[in-house]
């Protein structure tokens, strides 16, 4: 009897340890979170009360969460009953953000109050304090006050590189909700594929949006490339991109679709050579505009007649004609209808200028406009489409490059290569997002030994690097620091084909981003984000079935006094995951030692090396990581 009742009393502690972390586990973390003694279950008598329209879409979104997670849905309606367990949706503004929330779950029932957005975000807060166990579902007794620090918070996909399914993009959009981010930056068109059916101008899909065949590996992996031999393309048809706006406006997301120009528009020029920097019908061009390899040497010298299967800056830009101008006009006359989010992306980054160099057309602008140079050339191109969205209501949208040869008067930059464009144009007055290469490029490797790691296109960003981001620089006074609307991850895919490597790329790396983007840096805290909410949100993400980067362990080296051998305590930063290790320097995998606590490590003699703790972390799905390795020193 006495064994059973300790049997008891230590397994309601554990449930107690684990229900209490669980109850921090909110990513982003709430600004203020008080916890209270008790629960609430949650039964699928529960009622959601929610008088708008919009906060029923809301709740409808909750339910399906709920549904994937406890297997059960609640009833929506307009008015509660007096009668039995309640969510109560306020839909009214709590102070001076539109995006601020306030939770409670008390014992008589849930409140909820916010906008649109608020109220939504107070629901995925919700949803993250649910807890299984058997068949109950449960909820902690808690105060959540809520607000964001930015009110621009995004990542960015890249569709033109790797074409992905509208379910894949529903997918991302799907977790970005939960995770509080408000935009999605859509790159649709590059120099490898044009992703965007535009009704005006068939050849765009029928030709831009495939590639024959495209190169395998890295630039230096083969000499000669190697390429795969199978063709990859796909676009959205209009319809499924108004789905798609339409699936991420009821998650709170805008999507910001991006149409490259001047540059990275070699897919375009595959379908209309004329719109080129060339006269195609003197058969200029040609052998005069080709991309180089990394030693310089041409990679193809005809690149106006299909699209191009390798990656880098291409050659092949856009005349500064008007025929181009007609047709971008018109190509984004049927964007703006797709899209109605303010902002429309244009690009702007990464514009051969020598190319306009060797062109008769753009020299012959260049001279009738009496512009200085090339740089002066690209900004007359863009203050003319500025012009253009302007007129028609919205607002452009640019990487860095737009401010070489004068920013466009309304122009907001992103700013990519470093901070450096960023502080320039919070200066000058204009708005400003933070996407910088050293910090939020998702497409760089997640460790330093890039043998244990997929292809990757170069760099080095661990999650605590995201996580340490600060998107106000320093040298920007309190009033330009204003406008630095907010953060943003890149995640580039020329080396990421498949869905798994998208979502290995994006997770955990977006769980940080969404705290340097939700809280202030005086906020935020490493630690116990990795060691109070990481873990928790992992677990949920591998219910979700998404292919997160099962990330290393925090491992303690310490001296014990005693022995004065190595102790090695390993925490795994998944929820519920098993630890299996070997001292002897030989490769970790199931078959090592499982980890049940810290311990103490052989000592090595005098002439010898140290020892090596190789270990893997095994998911309670049954993923392994990676094996990492740490040196006993
Ligand atoms: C960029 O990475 N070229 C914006």
């Amino acid at each position: 009897m006495r064994k059973v009742f300790y049997l008891t009393l230590t397994l309601l502690l554990l449930l107690g340890n684990l229900i209490f972390a669980q109850t921090k586990s909110i990513v982003p973390q709430p600004k203020t979170m008080t916890r209270a003694e008790g629960h609430w279950v949650l039964e699928p008598g529960t009622i959601i009360q929610a008088a708008t329209a919009d906060a029923r879409k809301s709740a409808a979104i909750f339910n399906e969460l709920l549904e994937a997670k406890a297997g059960f849905q609640l009833t929506i309606q307009h008015q509660a009953s007096a009668e039995g367990p309640v969510i109560h949706l306020d839909e009214a503004q709590v102070g001076e953000q539109e995006e601020a929330y306030t939770l409670s779950v008390k014992d008589k029932g849930v409140y909820i109050k916010g906008a649109g957005k608020g109220l939504f975000y107070g629901l995925q807060s919700l949803i993250q304090l649910l807890e299984i166990r058997g068949p109950e579902v449960m909820l902690p007794q808690v105060e959540i006050a809520d607000a964001p620090a930015f009110g621009y918070r995004g990542i960015m996909l890249d569709v033109s590189r790797h074409y992905f399914s509208s379910q894949q993009i529903m997918k991302v959009l799907d977790l970005m909700s939960q995770l509080k981010f408000n935009t999605m930056h859509w790159h649709l068109t590059d120099d490898q594929g044009w992703r965007l059916e535009i009704k005006k101008y068939p050849k765009l899909t029928a030709i831009g949006a495939r590639r024959d065949s495209t190169i395998i590996g890295q630039y230096y992996d083969f000499q000669p490339f190697i390429y795969d031999g199978e063709p990859h393309g796909g676009y959205y048809s209009q319809e499924e991109a108004r789905s798609i706006v339409q699936y991420a406006a009821d998650r709170k997301i805008t999507i910001i679709p991006e149409i490259e120009l001047p540059g990275h528009s070699s897919a375009v020029l595959a379908a209309y050579p004329e719109l080129g920097s060339f006269d195609v019908n003197k058969n200029e061009g040609k052998g005069t505009i080709a991309a180089l390899n990394d030693k310089g040497e041409p990679l193809d010298n005809d690149i106006s007649s299909q699209v191009p299967g390798y990656w880098g800056v291409h050659y092949n830009i856009y005349g500064p004609t008007n025929q181009a101008y007609q047709f971008l006009e018109d190509v984004l006359t049927e964007v703006m209808d797709i899209f109605p989010g303010e902002y429309i992306h244009i690009g702007g980054d990464e514009v051969p200028k020598d190319h306009w160099e060797t062109s008769a057309l753009a020299q012959k602008v260049i001279k009738k406009e009496k512009l200085a140079d090339e740089h002066e050339l690209q900004s007359f191109f863009i203050r003319r489409i500025e012009q253009f969205l302007n007129e028609n209501g919205r607002k452009l949208i640019g990487w860095d490059e737009i401010l070489e040869g004068g920013l466009a008067p309304n122009a907001t930059v992103m700013s990519w290569r470093g901070e450096k464009g960023g502080i320039a144009a919070a200066k000058m007055g204009h708005d400003v997002i933070m996407t910088p290469n050293s910090h939020l490029y998702f497409d760089h490797y997640q460790s330093e030994d890039k043998s244990t790691e997929p292809l990757a296109i170069g760099g080095f960003l661990p999650l605590e690097k995201v996580y340490a981001y600060n998107p106000i620089p320093a040298d920007l006074t309190a009033e330009e620091g204003k406008h630095v609307l907010g953060v943003q991850a890149n995640l580039w895919t020329e080396y990421l084909a498949t869905n798994n490597k998208m979502e290995y790329h994006l997770f955990p790396r977006a769980l940080a981003l969404a705290e340097v983007a939700w809280k202030s840096r005086e906020e935020k805290d490493y630690q116990s984000f990795i060691h109070e909410r990481l873990p928790f949100r992992l677990l949920d993400l591998e219910e979700k079935g998404v292919f997160f980067r099962i990330p290393e362990a925090d491992v303690q080296i310490s001296k014990d006094a005693e022995s004065g051998r190595h102790k090695v305590a390993i925490k795994p930063l998944v929820a519920g995951a098993r630890v299996y290790y070997t001292l002897d320097g030989h490769k970790a995998d199931q078959t090592g030692l499982l980890y049940a606590g810290p311990f103490l490590t052989p000592i090595p003699g005098a002439e010898q090396k140290p020892l090596t703790l190789r270990y893997v972390t095994v998911t309670p799905g049954g993923r392994s990581s990676n094996e990492f390795q740490v040196p006993l020193e």
